[in-house]
């Protein structure tokens, strides 16, 4: 495969001849050399992608929709290649990477669809001879950073409807997994999208960031990744006001009410706590368990995380593969240390997994924490990683008060049978993303996006067309009468 940037349709290294290793986490072996591109490919990417912009505007939605779904096809077509590559780089089981395939082409055949619906209108003037027409066009060269943690589908959730509204993109990728993207600008060529509107780009982050956003020729920029970061980027989008879609980081708060339906409760947990090795911007950080089925759940959840398999993610049956890097793994040791001297009881897990010879250390046990509280380390900070706290709350009143204590707002759960409650919680929720009696709220029909210091723009559903098109308003004078 390439392991090249790719620039106007050419595969290039980086202009400096630099280039920068991909390693498998869960080995530590160097799997590929990537470019380590700088400001002056960004610039090469920025100005191939306004080359090509004329011409793909050009196209019928229906053009760009047939070469999107090409895309989509493609990638369902090599959805095994793509998901072997992506365990051997990110390190999740290869089930979720396979998952995670189908989900991104999912974003691709959406958008390639919703850029059909890109409709205008004509308003009433109030003049006789006057028509106000508005227009939606599609914003211009867009770009994107994308992160580690959905190698693929972070960045078609971005590209697909990009591409559908008439814009071009540049994609920056995650150093820790550029192969995925790559793979993606390979489909895109193949699937007979026209040089220059998809370009990949890997290297220095803030070099080619700073480009991005200095460079006037590009107008939006989306970001999925940590808080801080999208703050740095914000101040930097002030420059040339570049218009931002920003998905932050988050520290999900996962209620369960006393007349919730414990089993389904349970298994929502695992999926929103596990997948991806918690390391999701959505995954459930808190747990807060109403006192009367306290002990019950806690039960519940210690029997399925016991039956947790950690390995390497291409193995079979494996659940728990590594962490991502070693700042990953320390950060969450860091917050397990700092509950536990604080009084929590470790349940389960608790410290890294020694694995069999061969395999990096970079593996953390699945893990339970009983009894976090208001000044730990795990209540504030996103762990990113495998591990559960719980703690008790009386009334619906103060579970609503925990969860809403945070600076973050992206997504949220809660479990209950009480047809008044869930629409009262759902509402007095401060998060974007609710998943009422439900762990797995991530589709591509629905908008996706936070609030807080979560961010802000949407992500998938009819919403996220808005993100990649301006509104020109024309007001037509001397219609005249018959
Ligand atoms: C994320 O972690 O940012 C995305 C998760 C998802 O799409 O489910």
């Amino acid at each position: 495969m390439q392991t090249r940037n790719l620039i106007g349709g050419q595969w290039v290294g980086a202009l400096s001849g630099r280039e920068e290793p991909v390693n498998d986490p869960a080995t530590d072996e160097q799997i590929a050399m990537v470019p380590h591109g700088g400001s002056l490919d960004a610039r090469a990417a920025i100005e191939a992608a306004y080359d090509a912009l004329g011409g793909w505007q050009q196209r019928t939605a229906n053009e760009r929709a047939k070469l999107l779904h090409r895309l989509a096809a493609l990638m369902l077509e090599r959805q095994e290649r793509l998901a072997v590559l992506m365990t051997r780089e990110q390190g999740k089981p290869l089930a979720e990477s396979r998952g995670e395939i189908g989900y991104a082409a999912s974003f691709i055949e959406w958008a390639a669809e919703e850029g059909k619906r890109l409709y205008g209108e004509i308003i009433p003037a109030s003049h006789a001879d006057k028509r106000i027409l508005v227009l939606r066009q599609p914003v211009g060269v867009t770009a994107c950073i994308t992160p580690w943690n959905f190698p693929a589908a972070m960045i078609t959730r971005k590209l697909g409807p990009a591409l559908a509204a008439g814009c071009t993109m540049v994609v920056k990728p995650a150093p820790q997994t550029p192969l995925s993207a790559i793979a993606l600008g390979e489909l895109s060529i193949e699937a007979g999208i026209p040089a220059g509107v998809v370009n990949i780009i890997t290297g220095d982050a803030e070099a080619i960031g700073d480009e991005l956003l200095s460079n006037p020729v590009v107008r939006k920029l989306s970001f999925t990744g940590s808080t801080g970061v999208g703050k740095l980027l914000m101040a930097k989008a002030a420059q040339n006001l570049t218009r931002l879609s920003l998905e932050l980081g988050g520290h999900a708060p996962f209620i369960v009410f006393d007349d919730a339906d414990l089993d389904a409760a349970v298994q929502g947990a695992m999926a929103t706590k596990f997948r991806n090795m918690g390391q999701t911007c959505i995954c459930a950080n808190r747990f807060l368990v109403q006192d009367r089925i306290y002990d019950a759940f806690v039960g519940k959840l210690l029997e399925v995380v016991k039956g947790l398999k950690v390995g390497r993610g291409s193995d079979a049956g494996v659940h728990v593969g590594p962490l991502i890097n070693d700042a990953a793994v320390q950060k969450v040791e860091a917050q397990v240390e700092d509950a536990k001297a604080k009084g929590a009881r470790v349940l389960a897990g608790g410290c890294r997994w020694a694995g069999p010879a061969g395999l990096s250390n970079r593996f953390f046990q699945p893990t339970v924490i009983d009894g976090f509280t208001d000044d730990m380390l795990i209540n504030r900070q996103e762990t990113f990683g495998p591990v559960a706290p719980l703690r008790r709350f009386t009334t619906e009143g103060e579970a609503l008060r925990l969860a809403n204590d945070s600076i973050y707002g992206l997504s949220a759960y809660f479990y209950t049978r009480d047809a008044g409650r869930l629409m009262r919680v759902a509402e007095g929720l401060e998060y974007g993303i609710i998943g009422a009696n439900d762990g797995g709220p991530s589709t591509v029909q629905a908008p996706f996006g936070g609030m807080k210091q979560s961010g802000f723009g949407r992500e998938g559903g009819k919403y996220v067309m808005s993100e990649y098109v301006e509104i020109k308003y024309v007001s037509w004078g001397g219609v005249g009468s018959a």
